[in-house]
């Protein structure tokens, strides 16, 4: 008996212990306690947009028609869609002289003639090159028939993975064009927005002063022997 008196008041007196139900709803409103501190934090205009739904950004298309090489080539592009990736990805067939390697207009592996002059195609919007030729190494020459400076990198194997040699093509055609006589010098400052990781400098130079040649009008490569001569009796 006088246990079940202990028990009874030992009941009476415990706090009660909640059941699952009853914890869950605590927490419930210790969330919705919290949720609203969060929102009289936020100063007005944060509550505001955070009212907000997420906005969907939309991508609105618009169809651009390019002069590829002589060809009119359309696509659908994004006002942000570079003249890069629209020949690379948005033209059918695609454009892949131009290589994409750094896409930040820093290595010019991605080199293209816009209005006959050198630009980075990763830095041109497609929207902006409308109306413009573009001329890719692709169009400057064929397997069957080179330009002088194509010819030359294949005759002097004026590289090693290829990845930056459509860059440097277009970019020595392009100089050889406004000054086909040129030094080593002329060469080396001509190509100095062409970056080759593989390291085959001697043989781009090399093969763009044979290009030189091969117009009858100069005698740099003769510059150059000299000068490779001077430096190995140096080393
Ligand atoms: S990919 Fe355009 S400059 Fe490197
Ligand atoms: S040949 Fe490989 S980056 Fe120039």
């Amino acid at each position: 008996m006088a246990d079940e008196h202990d028990d009874k008041v030992a009941r009476d007196i415990a706090p009660p212990s909640p059941g699952r139900r009853q914890f869950l709803k605590g927490v419930g409103i210790a969330g919705a306690g919290a949720a609203v501190a969060d929102q009289l934090l936020l100063r007005p205009h944060e509550q505001a947009v955070a009212a907000e739904p997420p906005q969907t950004l939309s991508a609105a298309t618009t169809e651009v028609t390019l002069q590829i090489n002589n060809q009119k080539r359309k696509a659908m592009v994004e006002p942000r869609t570079t003249l890069l990736n629209a020949m690379r990805n948005h033209v059918e067939p695609p454009v892949t002289g131009p290589k994409l390697v750094c896409d930040q207009g820093t290595c010019g592996a991605c080199t293209v003639l816009l209005d006959g002059k050198p630009v980075y195609s990763c830095l041109v919007l497609a929207v902006d090159a409308m109306n413009k030729p573009v001329t890719t190494v692709e169009g400057l020459g064929t397997p069957d028939k080179m330009n002088a400076v194509q010819a030359a990198f294949v005759e002097k194997d004026a590289l090693m993975c290829g990845f930056c040699t459509p860059g440097f093509v277009t970019t020595i055609s392009a100089y050889l064009k406004k000054n086909p006589n040129p030094s080593l010098d002329e060469v080396r400052e001509a190509c100095k927005g062409n970056f080759c990781r593989c390291g085959t400098y001697p043989k781009v130079f090399e093969a763009a002063l044979a290009a030189a040649k091969g117009t009858g009008r100069n005698g740099a490569r003769a510059e150059l022997m000299n000068h490779r001569e001077a430096a190995e009796s140096e080393a």
